[in-house]
C-alpha cells in the first residue's frame, strides 16, 4: 500500500506530466501541416518549395513518395515530415517481412533522424479502389511490416497511418447514423486496422473535404455550415443530441460513430487532406479565392486553438491537419477544381493571405474578391476548345473524341451541318461538346479537360444550321 506522501508526489507528477503533455501534444499537433503535391509542370523547385513552407511558418508537410532529393532538402529544416508508400508496393510489403525492412533501410534510415520524419503512409486511400481484394487485404499486413522494420531499427518517434477517403463511408448523415461502406470487408480490413492504430498509437488517417460534401448537395447543406461560418446556428443531432456549427465537425464525427459502431470508441482522428479551390468549371460552384480563403483561415482557427476544440463527439482531442494542397497541380486530371487546391502560385505568391498560426483577425487580412459563383448556375454549358490549345494537339485530340463512336462527330462530316467552318478549333469544339454531353455522366464520368485542351463556356459556339450539343444544369 502506498503511503500518502508518496499518493501525493505521484499525484503532483502526473499533473504535470500530464499537464505538459496535453500542454506540449497542443502546441506541437496543434500546428498546421501542408500537403506538397507535385503533379505539375510549372512548380518550383523543391529547394524553393521547401523555403516557402518555411517562410509560411508550416509545421509539417506530407509529401506522396519518398523523393530523394525532397527528403534531403527537408534535412536542414524543423518541418516534421509524412511520407508515402505507393499503393503498387503494398503487396510486396506485405508478405514480406525483409522487403518492409529494406524499404525502411532506403528510404527512411538515408534521411532520419535530421530529417525529422514522423509518419509513414502506408498506401493512399486503398480502399477506394473498388474491388481491389487484393490491396485491401494487404493494408494492414504491409503497415505491421512496416511497423516492425521500424521498431527493429530502434525508432520510435515514427507513427505508421494510412490515408482514407470518405467514400469508405455508407453513411454519413447525421453524424450519429455514421457507418462504413456495407461492400467493405469491415471484419477483415477495417477492425484489424483499427486495432492496429489502437496498439501503436497512431492515428485513423482521413481526407476530408466539405467542399465536396456541399458539391453533392448544395441546396441542402448551407455554404456557411461548410465554410465555418453559420456562427450561432447548430444543427442537433438527434441520434446523439450533440450540436454541431460546421460540416467538417459532422463529417470527422460520422467517422467516429462508424468506428465506435465496430467496437472502437477511442479512435484518433487525424486529417491527411482537407482545403478548398479556389477555382473551378461552371458546374462546380462554391470554388472561389473567398470561400478558400474563409474555409482555411477558419480551419486554421478551429486546429490551433488552445485548449484544443476536438469535435462534439470528442471535445478536447487534438486532431493533426494537413491542408491541400501547396500549389495547384496543373497536370492532375479530372474536373477543373482537381487543379485548384493550391495556396501559392508557382512563383511562391500566395493565392490568398494565409497565416498558418491562425493567430491573425480576419479584420486585418486584407479585404477578398466577392464571392461570384456560390449558387450553382442553371442553364446551358458547351466544351471548347481552351483559347491556348496547340493546333496539332487539338486535332489529335478531336480524332480521339470522334472515335468513341455513338455518333459523336455525324455532324462534321461532309455536307453535314458543322463541316464548315473546316478548323481544327471549331471542329474540336464541337468534338468536345458532344462528347462531353453524351458521357458526362457516365459511370467513369467524363469531364470538359481533354488533357487541358478544353474549357466550359456558357456561350453558345452555335452556328448557321450547326447546334453543338450542351449540358443542361
Ligand atoms: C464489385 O464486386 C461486386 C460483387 O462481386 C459487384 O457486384 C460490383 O459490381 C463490383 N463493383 C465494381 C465497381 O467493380
Ligand atoms: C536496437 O536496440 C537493441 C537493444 O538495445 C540493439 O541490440 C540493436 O543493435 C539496436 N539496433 C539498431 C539497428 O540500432
Ligand atoms: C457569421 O458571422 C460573420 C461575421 O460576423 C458574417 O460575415 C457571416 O455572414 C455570418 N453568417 C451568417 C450565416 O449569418
Ligand atoms: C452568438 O451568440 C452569443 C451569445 O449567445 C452572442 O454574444 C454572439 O454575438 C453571437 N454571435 C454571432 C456571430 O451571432
Ligand atoms: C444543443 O442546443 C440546444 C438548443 O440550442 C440546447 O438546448 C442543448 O442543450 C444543446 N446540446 C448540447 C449537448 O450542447
Ligand atoms: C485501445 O488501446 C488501449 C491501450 O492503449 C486499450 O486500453 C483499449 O482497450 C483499446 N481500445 C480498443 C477499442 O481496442
Ligand atoms: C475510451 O477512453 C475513455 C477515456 O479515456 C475510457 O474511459 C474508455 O474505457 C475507453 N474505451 C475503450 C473501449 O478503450
Ligand atoms: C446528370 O447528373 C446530374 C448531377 O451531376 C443530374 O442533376 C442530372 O439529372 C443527370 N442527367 C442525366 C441525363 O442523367
Amino acid at each position: 500500500m502506498m503511503d500518502k506522501a508518496k499518493l501525493a508526489r505521484n499525484w503532483i507528477f502526473f499533473a504535470i506530466v500530464s499537464f505538459s503533455l496535453t500542454f506540449s501534444n497542443a502546441m506541437i499537433s496543434g500546428r498546421i501541416g501542408i500537403n506538397y503535391g507535385r503533379n505539375g509542370d510549372n512548380l518550383p523547385s523543391a529547394f524553393e518549395a521547401i523555403e516557402h513552407l518555411q517562410n509560411m511558418n508550416a509545421y509539417r508537410v506530407k509529401i506522396f513518395d519518398a523523393s530523394p532529393e525532397v527528403l534531403k532538402l527537408l534535412s536542414g529544416t524543423k518541418l516534421q515530415v509524412s511520407i508515402m508508400i505507393p499503393n503498387e508496393q503494398l503487396p510486396d510489403i506485405a508478405s514480406n517481412q525483409d522487403v518492409a525492412d529494406q524499404w525502411v533501410i532506403e528510404n527512411v534510415l538515408p534521411y532520419y533522424p535530421k530529417t525529422m520524419i514522423r509518419y509513414i503512409m502506408v498506401g493512399n486511400e486503398v480502399l477506394s479502389v473498388k474491388n481491389d481484394t487484393v490491396l485491401w487485404y494487404n493494408l494492414v499486413p504491409a503497415m505491421i511490416n512496416v511497423h516492425n522494420a521500424i521498431k527493429l531499427q530502434n525508432i520510435s518517434n515514427i507513427k505508421i497511418g494510412t490515408p482514407l477517403a470518405m467514400d469508405i463511408m455508407e453513411s454519413t448523415f447525421p453524424p450519429s447514423n455514421g457507418k462504413f461502406r456495407d461492400d467493405m470487408p469491415v471484419y477483415e480490413v477495417l477492425v484489424p486496422l483499427l486495432n492496429f492504430l489502437n496498439k501503436t498509437n497512431s492515428f485513423f488517417f482521413v481526407n476530408v473535404y466539405p467542399y465536396l460534401s456541399w458539391l453533392e448537395n448544395p441546396n441542402k447543406i448551407s455554404l456557411d455550415f461548410a465554410l465555418f461560418t453559420a456562427n450561432n446556428s447548430s444543427y442537433n443531432d438527434p441520434g446523439s443530441s450533440l450540436n454541431y456549427t460546421n460540416l467538417l465537425d459532422q463529417m470527422l464525427d460520422s467517422v467516429h460513430f462508424a468506428a465506435l459502431k465496430i467496437g472502437y470508441e477511442n479512435v484518433s482522428l487525424a486529417i491527411s487532406e482537407t482545403g478548398w479551390p479556389h477555382s473551378g468549371d461552371i458546374d462546380q460552384p462554391g470554388a472561389n479565392i473567398h470561400n478558400a480563403a474563409t474555409y482555411n483561415r477558419n480551419l486554421i482557427r478551429k486546429t490551433t486553438a488552445f485548449p484544443p476544440l476536438g469535435t462534439p463527439a470528442r471535445p478536447g482531442v487534438v486532431i493533426p491537419t494537413f491542408i491541400f494542397s501547396l500549389f495547384d497541380e496543373n497536370l492532375k486530371p479530372g474536373p477543373r477544381t482537381e487543379r485548384n487546391w493550391g495556396l501559392l502560385n508557382p512563383n511562391g505568391k500566395p493565392i490568398y493571405e494565409l497565416d498558418l498560426t491562425g493567430a491573425r483577425l480576419d479584420r486585418e487580412y486584407s479585404r477578398l474578391p466577392e464571392p461570384w459563383n456560390n449558387l450553382p448556375f442553371k442553364g446551358k454549358i458547351w466544351c471548347v476548345a481552351a483559347v491556348d490549345a496547340n493546333v496539332a494537339d487539338l486535332r489529335d485530340a478531336l480524332d480521339l473524341a470522334c472515335n468513341g463512336g455513338n455518333g459523336i462527330c455525324e455532324s462534321l462530316a461532309p455536307l453535314k451541318d458543322c463541316y464548315q467552318p473546316l478548323s481544327e478549333v471549331a471542329h474540336a469544339s464541337y468534338a468536345f461538346s458532344s462528347y462531353w454531353a453524351k458521357y458526362r455522366n457516365s459511370s467513369n464520368g467524363v469531364h470538359c479537360h481533354f488533357n487541358g485542351l478544353a474549357m466550359q463556356t456558357t456561350i453558345d459556339p452555335s452556328h448557321g444550321s450547326c447546334r453543338y450539343p450542351s449540358v443542361t444544369l
